[in-house]
């Protein structure tokens, strides 16, 4: 057997090693993402000992907070989000190593501050210069902190400064090479890291092992084998307090163009010639570029949209989205998107690629399912209206695992089948809980690992396929023309159909 492994340029994905101290700078450090994820992360990195002990957090936001406030601040995020603070002596020495700085996104004097006092804690911390700009601000500052981060020489040592980028990058393909010139403007593509949270999730990682790791699955992984794969993320949540982002947003632009194109690109893409973080891009590059909706002169037999009405959730009633606080009742936003999507490429030509996401699903799963072909030739006539084809499902969350479903002869002198599965569960196997997103990829960019994170042609590219129903779906149209699901339900019946026409269902996970 041939091992790339030996080769340390060929190496990513990879993990034992320690970041070199540095100070991690947060921008919008006074909203939910710092408390809730960012610190708890940092948190429990340290606590797992994968960082040195000279690891700096420096929050920044426009509030006069004090780095006292902002420690309690954090502590109490790490006691309400995560596995809490634990001995009281480590939280002491980690909080001597937070600070606070306040300070305006568009102000140059706020980051001549800044820097005057990144270069002061480099003096006290031990950290040698090295800088994560972490930009966690409302979308709208990304280029406006780009350029002033830039202007202020903050960004221009390509080894030593590195850019983390929040989501959504671009609010359409022109928005995204715009944002994406502004960036390159002031740093290095090595520098940026784009993030997609999925991407830190332990069973998206395990697409690529799955995949590549076993010999049994990958000759089976093509058109001639495979009839169609559906891609499901289903939230039961509704839009909550985020009507304000959600509503100029939607599920197109928050949850298809990034994370669910994330799991396809995954799924379809060739085996890279190595783990490092260009060959995988590259390889994930491609299969976008091959890809598009099925059927662009026909919107509607390729991508459709819908909205939940009021229903009911676990046995209570819930609001419409329109009737969401905050929410314009004329409101056109998709908070559900159906798509079929075709790949024009040897591997996958003919096959379609069903993807689907929305808030107000009966349940909250995502998952990858592989569905194969049927036999060529039924030889049990009397059992043949109960077999079915076989599923290869890649269980995401919860309850994450893989399942393989095929037929099975039923004990007894007849001859009848029924279908069962053959399941692994992270759980029982690995008997430990998968860390949070954020963990793995704030070590990894501290590592300077971009593995997980997309480059700025995949971001692009990702944008040009939903590229056509954003452009429809941004038209005015009378509300009374988007199809409507009831909360607590699957999908409007023009998803449904999306599949019923070509002989197909999707999946009730
Ligand atoms: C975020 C979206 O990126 O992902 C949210 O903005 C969505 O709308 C969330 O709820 C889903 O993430 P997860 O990890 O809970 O599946």
């Amino acid at each position: 057997m041939v091992t790339l492994l030996e080769n340390p340029l060929r190496v990513g994905l990879q993990q034992e090693r320690t970041p070199e101290p540095l100070i991690l700078v947060i921008f919008g450090a006074s909203g939910d993402l710092t408390q809730r994820k960012l610190v708890p992360a940092i948190y429990q990195l340290k606590q797992e000992r994968r960082l040195p002990p000279e690891i700096t957090i420096v929050g920044v936001a426009r509030r006069d907070w004090s780095h006292e406030y902002f420690r309690e601040k954090m502590r109490e995020g790490i006691e309400e989000f995560s596995t809490g603070i634990g001995a009281e002596e480590f939280w002491n020495d980690f909080a001597q190593g937070l600070y606070y700085c306040s300070g305006d996104i568009d102000k140059p004097e706020s980051y001549q501050k800044l820097k005057a006092f990144l270069g002061e804690l480099d003096g006290r911390r031990g950290t040698r210069g090295n800088r994560v700009f972490y930009l966690s601000v409302a979308p709208k500052f990304f280029p406006e902190a780009i350029k002033q981060l830039g202007g202020a020489g903050m960004l221009a040592d390509s080894v030593k400064h590195r850019l983390v980028i929040e989501k959504p990058f671009g609010t359409d393909l022109s928005s995204a090479q715009t944002l994406n010139r502004v960036v390159q403007k002031v740093c290095k593509e090595e520098q940026i890291y784009r993030i997609d949270h999925y991407l830190g999730k332990e069973t998206v990682q395990n697409l690529l092992v799955f995949r590549f790791a076993n010999a049994i699955f990958e000759p089976l992984w093509n058109r001639q084998f495979v009839d169609h794969v559906q891609i499901t993320v289903a939230e039961t949540v509704g839009v909550e307090d985020r009507a304000g982002y959600y509503n100029s947003s939607g599920a197109l632009r928050d949850m298809v163009q990034n994370h669910l194109m994330q799991l396809f690109c995954l799924t379809a893409m060739e085996a890279p010639n190595a783990l490092d973080a260009d060959s995988i891009r590259t390889e994930k590059v491609k299969v976008i570029q091959a890809t598009h909706l099925a059927d662009i002169n026909n919107l509607e037999n390729s991508a459709i949209r819908g909205q939940y009405s009021a229903g009911w959730m676990k046995g209570k009633p819930v609001a419409g989205y329109r009737e969401e606080p905050g929410v314009n009742p004329d409101s056109t936003t998709p908070t559900y998107v159906a798509m079929k999507l075709s790949i024009d490429n040897w591997r996958w030509q003919g096959v379609p690629f069903y993807l689907r996401t929305g808030k107000r699903l009966p349940k909250k799963v995502s998952e990858i399912s592989i569905q194969f072909r049927e036999v060529p030739l039924l030889i049990f006539q009397s059992a043949a209206q109960q077999t079915s084809p076989n599923v290869l499902t890649l269980r995401l969350q919860p309850n994450e695992g893989i399942s393989l479903r095929f037929e099975a002869k039923m004990p007894g002198p007849d001859l009848r089948t029924r279908t069962v599965d053959m399941d692994f569960s992270y759980g029982s196997s690995f008997g430990m809980a998968a860390a949070d997103a954020y963990n793995r990829l704030l070590l990894d960019c501290m590592l300077g690992d971009q593995t997980l994170f997309t480059r700025a042609d995949e971001v692009e590219e990702a944008w040009r396929v939903v590229t056509p129903a954003l452009a429809a779906w941004e038209a005015p149209t009378d509300p009374a023309s988007i199809p409507q699901y009831e909360a607590g339900t699957w999908e409007p019946k023009e998803a449904e159909f999306l599949l019923n026409r070509d002989g197909r269902r999707w999946r009730r996970p």
